[in-house]
């Protein structure tokens, strides 16, 4: 299973030392979530942040923007050196465009759903997709409760993939743990990012690899 810890949930006072953590750890990746405090209630942070994030990591970039109109941010987010470029489907008025703009610019094109978006809206686009990100939280904030409609939704896609020979993981994301992370693998999931449940563990580095193994 590819991990993706959510560098959200880490302690933005010593940034560094959870940094050198996921380095060392079984993740693959490093999820960085962004957030406009208009698309989501929330703000996180901004590209000076992720820079120095991604100064450190060794690992590959999956970001996530939580906000409006992710077209502007295409090239910045190309060059702080992102693997992948998460947009959410509700934030994109056109959302094929934004996905060629995405590989274009040379990064692997992901689309989110938010919770009460059906997996269907995809199926005129999946073949064009490296990823789909299903929130399995609505988004906006760390910590929530994993909503379990999300099950269904992870079998639903994986027969849309199949139906349309495309070949984009799944990744989920919100309220993963050592409960909910087993029955995500069984229904098909690729990655899961999780965050409360890595960086709040007493071992975060034993968390990722027990998810890691499933
Ligand atoms: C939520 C973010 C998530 C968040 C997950 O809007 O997209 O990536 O950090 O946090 P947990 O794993 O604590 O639910
Ligand atoms: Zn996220």
């Amino acid at each position: 299973m590819i991990i993706s810890p959510s560098i959200l949930s880490a302690d933005f006072g010593n940034l560094n030392a959870d940094v050198d953590m996921v380095n060392a750890s079984d993740a693959q990746w490093f999820h960085i979530d962004v957030m406009d405090g208009v698309f989501v209630p929330n703000i996180s942070f901004g590209f000076p942040v992720i820079e120095a994030i991604a100064k450190r990591a060794t690992k590959p970039l999956d970001v996530h923007l939580m906000i409006v109109d992710p077209d502007r941010y295409i090239t910045r987010v190309r060059d702080i050196g992102a693997t992948y470029m998460n947009v959410h489907q509700e934030a994109c008025t056109h959302l094929h465009r934004t996905v060629q703009a995405i590989k274009a610019a040379g990064m692997k094109a992901a689309v989110t759903l938010n919770p009460a978006t059906p997996v269907m809206l995809l199926q005129d686009i999946i073949g064009d997709l490296d990823m789909v990100l299903l929130m399995s939280v609505n988004p906006g904030f760390g910590g929530q409760s994993f909503i379990p409609n999300t099950i269904k939704k992870v079998n639903q896609l994986s027969q849309l993939i199949k139906e349309n020979d495309s070949h984009a993981l799944i990744e989920i994301d919100g309220g993963v743990n050592l409960e909910t992370a087993p029955l995500l693998a069984s229904a098909g999931a690729d990655a899961l990012v999780a965050g409360s449940a890595i960086f709040g563990a007493p071992s975060p580095i034993n968390v990722i690899s027990q998810m890691a193994r499933l």
